[in-house]
């Protein structure tokens, strides 16, 4: 939204605390001088909906509507759906369809004007119109209503709003015993036990929160899913939820196991062709729309990472996609066919092998079999929401089939939602990407909208895993990145900045500072986590074997799954050219199959994705070698996560401290685990290949103190299993008196209290430095630290991020666990006594790192 802020220069008064359980639909009161003046304007004394039926979103947007004007501006507006009664309309908000409009008497609507789910709103003075095609669409008009007096913007506007495409769909990969694959803010909303929970609040309240960004169906379950889901206890639990998301215009639609009609059904076969079969999903179907009429339809991951599938029997995708396509389609229900296929036990050592190449390899000649109702849901990369990955050449391949693009917006390979990773400029080099299909402009978005094409189906699925968290997935900035998901589904033209800035005020507020400092810190995000984990398209570098958070750029190769970067002492890449690689660059049209065939024409943000080269091999744009810029952009990406911390300190007293704290914690452990990517990737790099760093920091830290290297007692060295994981390869590990430590995970092999104590004499010149203190925290203990100056505490902290953090945490010593922190601003003399007391706790032994006396300015 673009508003007239000239006026709104505010002091913003502070609020109470906030938990973010309502994310932007605070409808937090305006500041003062706003609200003065929007009293000298003439504004909607009530709300008039044609629809009384309670369920309807009509409804929703009615209550949705005197809550929002009672919140922002104080002000008791009477819901009232009988005409006769209704208070003059020109100070009336009118909510309803086209039909009931007209049915009403206030005249008839252009009807084709309007798409499914679009809106019409019309603001003039006291007079408001929300008028829509059909129900949702109305509340969507209601919402950005609200959304536009939450800023204090209430200019009159004259909008016709129609989304780009009918599918916005989420993907919540919930697991019926309440886990979440892939989640980091705590268990499912859904699912408890193998059922469907009872209390669904939480559910209505997260469509809430969809359908204000204009998503309008939901598959609520794992798409490695569970047969049981289908039996009748979990069909009336799906109804359950169906119920409570319905007022939101939210659909539900769930995942299917294929194996199912075998697993639940005990038909000994799953032959997509075979006839029980075929009978078995018509009636399961025909079951789930007796109980959820506007079912919205299934989501299939087959023949996938050990899913079940058609292949078994020799029959196609098509065969299976076509299989529910028929079942549904008397109902209006549709299926989403996952595109993601491939061979997770690829050989490495073979050259031409590539994972990226299966979906088109798959998929390709299958277009044109699939009936109208399926929809292939492509994930935006050949890969798997790597940091970095070009668009998928799927999205050209397949010109007679409906797509979808599948994005993340939980942050399985963008740092579990600890890192602040604000996505949408990543999604856009996708969306905006021109894949040149038969040399005419050919967009990812106009693509998966169906325009380029002619397709009727099409769209957006976005894999989101909120939790049980009060706020949703555990960080309240993570919560941009659904906010703009929505908003992008609906019109990918809009501006990643301007959406964030909307969600700025509507999260946080209207202060100016805070806009522009959450636009600073988010926009720079995505390049600075691009930077300090894995550059020029070599993918992500993190554990992909184990947690998939922290590095481990070793874990890349040697396995079966592919995301190889055939990293060896001197070359890095994957050669996937079409003269000497894997041919993936053939996959694209001819423009762009030249463009990326060739090192000389291939961008250089995905040259290692494209080709092998060698460590020396030097870039289109700033002529450094391939090493020189992993080294520098590592270190200019650590160091832009450590502004992010400073930068939003300064807002204390601007945002309420619950939330204030809770996103500075957050941000101070991003700063310290950027530190530990950098040196991690670096080392690794700088290991293999022995090429130094021309600016001499890699390997060198002139400001550390090694913990081995302190006077120790109680503390013995340990070789940390992955060397690069640690500063100079060794940790220091509580052990007790007669017990070696037993592994590189740290753990003795004794119980009962452990205490080391590690004593450094400082000989820093006398002045003020920041003391950051780099320890490993593993899952499963509390150790507690101590750090003291001649005896005067200086910091206590403990080993507890598992408490307050929300990503997958490791049991060993290594880039998930290892972290860091830093008490600033300490008074030292030279000759100070730094010592640093750990006392272990169940697996965690207190492990130590390093400390570093950082002089004002030094990042290390
Ligand atoms: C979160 O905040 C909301 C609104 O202030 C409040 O109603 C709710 O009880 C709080 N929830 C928790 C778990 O603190
Ligand atoms: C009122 O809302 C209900 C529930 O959404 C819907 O079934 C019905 O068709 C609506 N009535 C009219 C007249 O649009
Ligand atoms: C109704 O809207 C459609 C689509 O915008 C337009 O093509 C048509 O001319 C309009 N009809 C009238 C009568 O205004
Ligand atoms: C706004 O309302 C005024 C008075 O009710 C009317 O004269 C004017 O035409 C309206 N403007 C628009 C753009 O509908
Ligand atoms: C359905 O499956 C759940 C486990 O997921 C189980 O608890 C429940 O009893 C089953 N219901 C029926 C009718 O089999
Ligand atoms: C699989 O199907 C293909 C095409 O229908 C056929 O040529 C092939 O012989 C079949 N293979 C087996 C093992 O049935
Ligand atoms: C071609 O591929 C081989 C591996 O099969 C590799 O050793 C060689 O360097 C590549 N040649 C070029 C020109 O990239
Ligand atoms: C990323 O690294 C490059 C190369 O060193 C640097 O120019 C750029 O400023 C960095 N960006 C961020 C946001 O860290
Ligand atoms: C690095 O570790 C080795 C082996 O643990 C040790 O001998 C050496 O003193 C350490 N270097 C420093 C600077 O602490
Ligand atoms: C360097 O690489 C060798 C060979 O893989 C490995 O044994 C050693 O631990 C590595 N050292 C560091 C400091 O990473
Ligand atoms: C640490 O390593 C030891 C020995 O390998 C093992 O028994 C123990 O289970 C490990 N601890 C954890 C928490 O993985």
């Amino acid at each position: 939204m673009r508003a007239c802020w000239g006026l709104l220069l505010l002091s913003v008064s502070i609020a109470t605390a906030e938990n973010g359980s309502n994310g932007w639909l605070r409808y937090a009161p305006l500041p003062d001088n706003l609200r003065q003046h929007a009293s000298s304007l003439a504004l909607p004394s009530a709300i008039v909906t044609l629809n009384s039926t309670e369920a309807s979103p009509i409804q929703t947007a009615g209550k949705e509507l005197a809550a929002g004007i009672q919140g922002v501006l104080g002000r008791s507006l009477q819901v009232s759906h009988d005409i006769a009664t209704a208070s003059d309309l020109s100070s009336s908000i009118l909510v309803g369809t086209v039909a009931t409009y007209s049915s009403a008497g206030y005249g008839s609507l252009n009807a084709s004007s309007f798409a499914a789910d679009g809106f019409w709103l019309r603001v003039n003075g006291s007079s408001v119109t929300i008028i829509s095609q059909n129900e949702r669409g109305a509340l969507y008009g209601a919402f950005e209503y609200l959304s536009r007096i939450s800023q204090g913007d209430f200019s009159d506007v004259d909008l016709l709003s129609n989304p780009d495409a009918p599918i916005r769909w989420v993907n919540q990969w919930d697991n019926l015993e309440g886990t979440i694959e892939r989640g980091y803010a705590g268990p499912s909303i859904f699912f408890s036990n193998g059922l469907i929970v009872q209390d669904l609040t939480r559910v209505s309240q997260y469509a809430r929160l969809l359908a204000s960004v204009r998503v309008n169906a939901i598959v609520v379950n794992n798409v490695n899913a569970n047969p049981s889901l289908l039996n009748e206890t979990n069909i009336e639990g799906l109804g359950r939820i169906a119920d409570a998301m319905r007022p939101y215009g939210v659909q539900v639609g769930i995942s299917l196991n294929f194996a199912s009609p075998d697993l639940l059904g005990g038909l000994k076969t799953f032959d997509p062709l075979e006839s029980s079969v075929i009978t078995w999903w018509t009636d399961k179907t025909d079951e789930l729309y007796k109980r959820i009429p506007d079912f919205a339809g299934y989501l299939v991951k087959a023949n996938s990472e050990g899913q079940p599938g058609p292949l078994t029997y020799n029959r196609t995708l098509a065969d299976a996609a076509n299989l529910f396509a028929r079942a549904l389609q008397p109902h209006g229900g549709i299926v989403m066919f996952r595109a993601f296929v491939y061979d997770h036990h690829l050989d490495p050592a073979n050259w031409k092998a590539d994972r990226a190449n299966a979906a088109v390899e798959f998929f390709k000649e299958l277009d044109g079999q699939f009936l109208d109702n399926v929809v292939v849901q492509i994930k935006y990369g050949p890969i798997d929401f790597q940091v970095r990955e070009p668009a998928s050449p799927l999205f050209a391949n397949i010109p007679n089939t409906n797509t979808a693009i599948e994005l993340q917006i939980t942050q399985e390979y963008l740092g579990h939602q600890d890192h602040l990773v604000y996505i949408p400029p990543l999604w856009k080099t996708i969306l905006d990407f021109d894949l040149r299909v038969d040399s005419k402009p050919s967009l990812v978005r106009d693509i998966v909208a169906g325009r380029r094409f002619n397709k009727k189906l099409g769209g957006y699925a976005g894999v989101v895993n909120v939790g049980t968290s009060i706020n949703w997935l555990g960080s309240h900035t993570a919560m941009s990145n659904l906010y703009a998901y929505g908003q992008l589904a609906w019109d990918p033209t809009q501006d990643s900045q301007e959406l964030l800035q909307d969600w700025t005020r509507l999260t946080f507020g209207l202060d100016q500072s805070v806009v522009e400092t959450v636009s600073k810190i988010s926009m720079a995000s995505w390049a600075a986590y691009e930077n300090y984990t894995g550059n020029l398209g070599i993918q992500t570098l993190t554990d992909i074997l184990y947690t998939h958070f922290g590095p481990n750029p070793a874990n890349m190769d040697n396995n079966g799954w592919g995301q190889w970067t055939h990293a060896d002492r001197t070359t890095i890449g994957m050669d996937r050219t079409v003269s000497n690689g894997t041919g993936f660059a053939g996959q694209y049209p001819a423009e762009l199959a030249a463009m990326y065939e060739s090192v000389e024409t291939t961008p250089d943000e995905l040259l290692l994705w494209f080709h092998h080269v060698s460590y020396t091999h030097r870039l289109r744009a700033s002529g450094k070698t391939v090493i020189q810029h992993f080294y520098d952009a590592h270190y200019a990406g650590a160091e832009t996560a450590q502004t992010f911390v400073s930068a939003w300190e300064a807002l204390r007293g601007k945002v309420d401290a619950e939330r204030f704290e809770h996103v500075l914690f957050r941000l101070k452990f991003q700063a310290g685990h950027a530190i530990v990517w950098r040196d991690a990737v670096c080392g690794f790099y700088h290991n293999l290949s022995g090429i130094p760093d021309e600016a001499g920091r890699v390997g060198h830290h002139p400001y550390r103190i090694e913990a081995e290297s302190m006077a120790l007692s109680g503390y013995s060295p340990v070789a940390v299993a992955l060397a690069e994981m640690a500063s100079n390869s060794t940790a220091v590990v509580v052990v007790v008196a007669v017990t070696a430590p037993t592994s590189s995970n740290g753990s003795s092999s004794s119980s009962g209290p452990a205490k080391g104590e590690a004593v450094a004499v400082l000989d820093s010149p006398d002045g003020v430095y920041d003391l950051a203190f780099g320890y490993f925290d593993v899952a499963g203990g509390r150790a507690h630290y101590g750090a003291f100056i001649n005896d005067e505490p200086l910091l206590e902290w403990i080993g507890d991020l598992e408490d307050h953090l929300g990503h997958e945490f490791s049991t060993k010593l290594d880039g998930h666990s290892a972290t860091r922190v830093t008490a600033r601003g300490v008074p030292v003399q030279r000759g100070d006594v730094l010592k640093i007391i750990g006392l272990a706790d169940g697996n965690e032994a207190a492990a130590l790192d390093y400390v570093a006396v950082l002089p004002e300015g030094v990042v290390d």
